[in-house]
This record gives structure tokens, C-alpha cells and sequence, in this order.
């Protein structure tokens, strides 16, 4: 499979008044054509940044200023806003958390979905009306007509995040971009849609990037993991080493606070402290005051992301695999 998106170096950092915050520090992932690549990380970690940097969606403060995002062998740092409208919507698109970001609530659902077909394809009346009514049964919505004139503020939490994929992928995208799309939906209609974003994929053979902060979510869509903290990647491996092997001591923190199925309630084990602001980042390795293992050095220097297929940022991990 050859690489569709292939992100190098990436900084984004947020200018304010008195300082520069490193939001996003030096990520670098490639993304293979039909590879989901789930997206990990407790809240404020820049999971939505890095998105929205893809997106070509950064507004000020927040601004790339090192590194490459190449899409199809383009850097999409360096194009005009003009451009990245021609990309996004038809060849990269996005879902978010909240469906009433990107609906309009009292438009007709049809009328919605034909917009951003007919910005990209110039089609005709009967055609795009086709097209929109397909695009609705297709993410299994049974009265398809009847959503088409229907208006999404009349739809419920469930439907309105399905009408939201149809939108997205009206265009056939090569790359979906879902953000925590099922994280305000409760349980029963969240596994519905999981479920349907996967056969999807699987159908089209999308490439994914899905972000969430919940391990339990991401084992059941990536098929790569990589795992963020404070603007860094800190451990990256194929989904089933992350969840067999898992190395980094952050990465085994969250899979420790993976929901129970059976009963919904979080294990005890929640990783200690909390998230650094960006303005007082430790001197050491980022994850250093909240760590159970680290050492002296660690709290002095920041460890670099070691590793071949299975990458990790930690002094103790790597200098102990470097003596095997
Ligand atoms: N305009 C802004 N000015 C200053 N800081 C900002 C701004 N926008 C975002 N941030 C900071 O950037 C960091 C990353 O935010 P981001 O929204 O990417 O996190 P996230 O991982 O998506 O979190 P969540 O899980 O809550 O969605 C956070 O620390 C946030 O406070
Ligand atoms: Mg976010």
C-alpha cells in the first residue's frame, strides 16, 4: 500500500502576548491508503490541533512554522486557502463530535449534502437530488426521502451524526478525518456508529484518521495507534502491539482507565495529575511529573522517539531494550 499522507516535523505553536506555546512539537506519521490510524490522548493533548492543521483550518494565534504535510506527494502547508477549499470536502473531509458544527440545523438535510456535492461537481438538479438520497441510505437510514426534506434540528443525535457522514463522504474522499465523532452520543447509538464508520471504510477503503481519548473506542477502529501527549507523539505501534505490548507508561496509563464493557465504571487506576499547561511544560520528558518510573534524567532532558515499527518516547523503555 502506498502512503497517502505523510506528515514530517510538524510544529504548531500558538502565539500569544507574552509568549509562544508549542501545541503541536515535531510530529511526524505516515498514513498508508486504507490504514486507519487512531489518534490517542486525554484532553488538551492537541489531538483536534493536528486535525485541524491537516484541515488547513488553523486560524490565528495558532500557525504551522515547521514541517510538511504531504498529500498525495503536495504540501498542504504551502497552499492557498483557495486551494485547500478544492481539497477539503472532496478529497479530505471531516467529521466532528458535535454535528451541528458543520449542519446547518434548519436547512433540509438534502439541500446539505447537494451543497457540498455541487461546490465540487457541477451536476444537475435530478442527479445531485440522486446522489444526496443514495448518500443517505448508504450511512443506513432506512426513509431516506424522508430525511432528504427533513431538517436536522427535527433529527435526533444519532441521525444528525449520520447525515453528518453522508456530507463527508458525498465527495468520496480519500481521507476521512473523524474526531471524537461518537463522544456525545450515548453508548447503544455510539457502537452504532462506530460500526458503521468501520464498514464504510472498509467498503471504500478510506484512509482514517480517527481521534479520541478513549482507548476503548480506538482499539475497536485502528488499525495504528499513536498515542499523544502534550504536542508529542510518545509511543506509535500497530494497534494490536499498543494493546498487547504497550510501553510507553502514559499509553499503559490509559489503557488502565479503558471503561469497564460490563458495568461503565473506570477502573481505579487514572493516571495521577493532570495534563501540563503549555506555558509551564516541564524541562524534562513532558510526562515526567506524573510518572511512576521515571528517572533522574528524565526529568532533566526530553527523551526522543525511539524505535522501528513500535516508536517510544521514554529514557527508561528505550535504554532498557538498548541492554536486550
Ligand atoms: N486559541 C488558543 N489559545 C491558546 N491555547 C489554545 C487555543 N486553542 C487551543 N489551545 C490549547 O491547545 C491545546 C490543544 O488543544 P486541542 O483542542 O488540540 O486538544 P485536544 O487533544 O483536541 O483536546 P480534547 O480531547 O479536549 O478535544 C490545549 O492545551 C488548548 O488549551
Ligand atoms: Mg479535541
Amino acid at each position: 500500500m502506498s502512503t497517502l499522507l505523510s506528515i514530517k516535523n510538524l510544529n504548531v505553536d500558538i502565539f500569544s502576548d507574552k509568549s509562544i506555546l508549542p501545541v503541536i512539537n515535531n510530529v511526524n506519521i505516515d498514513l498508508k491508503e486504507g490504514e486507519v490510524l487512531g489518534i490517542v490522548g486525554e484532553s488538551g493533548c492537541g489531538k483536534s490541533m493536528l486535525a485541524s492543521a491537516v484541515m488547513g483550518l488553523l486560524s490565528p494565534p495558532a500557525k504551522v512554522t515547521n514541517g510538511e504535510i504531504l498529500f498525495e506527494n503536495e504540501d498542504l502547508v504551502k497552499l492557498s486557502q483557495k486551494e485547500l477549499q478544492n481539497i477539503r470536502g472532496s478529497k479530505i473531509s471531516m467529521i466532528f463530535q458535535e454535528p451541528m458544527t458543520s449542519l446547518n440545523p434548519l436547512m433540509k438535510c438534502g439541500r446539505q449534502i447537494e451543497e457540498v456535492l455541487f461546490t465540487h461537481e457541477k451536476l444537475g438538479r435530478d442527479e445531485l437530488r440522486k446522489k444526496a438520497i443514495h448518500a443517505i441510505s448508504e450511512v443506513g437510514i432506512g426513509r431516506a426521502v424522508d430525511v432528504y426534506n427533513d431538517i436536522p434540528s427535527r433529527l435526533s443525535g444519532g441521525m444528525r451524526q449520520r447525515i453528518m457522514i453522508a456530507m463527508a463522504l458525498i465527495c468520496s474522499p480519500r481521507l476521512l478525518i473523524c474526531d471524537e465523532p461518537t463522544t456525545a452520543l450515548d453508548v447503544t447509538i455510539q457502537a452504532q456508529i462506530l460500526k458503521l464508520i468501520k464498514e464504510i471504510q472498509n467498503k471504500k477503503k478510506t484512509s482514517v484518521i480517527f481521534i479520541s481519548h478513549d482507548m476503548g473506542v480506538i482499539s475497536k477502529m485502528a488499525d495504528r495507534v499513536a498515542v499523544m501527549y502534550a504536542g508529542q507523539i510518545v509511543e506509535i505501534a500497530g494497534a494490536n502491539e499498543i494493546f498487547t505490548n504497550p510501553k510507553h507508561p502514559y499509553t499503559i496509563g490509559l489503557l488502565r482507565a479503558i471503561p469497564d464493557m460490563n458495568t461503565g465504571t473506570k477502573a481505579l487506576h487514572d493516571i495521577r495529575g493532570s495534563v501540563p499547561m503549555l506555558d509551564a511544560l516541564p524541562n524534562g520528558c513532558l510526562f515526567s511529573p506524573r510518572c511512576d518510573i521515571a528517572i533522574k534524567k528524565c526529568f532533566k532532558e526530553r527523551p526522543k522517539l525511539k524505535g522501528d515499527k513500535h516508536c517510544t518516547r521514554c529514557f527508561v523503555v528505550n535504554d532498557k531494550e538498548s541492554y536486550e
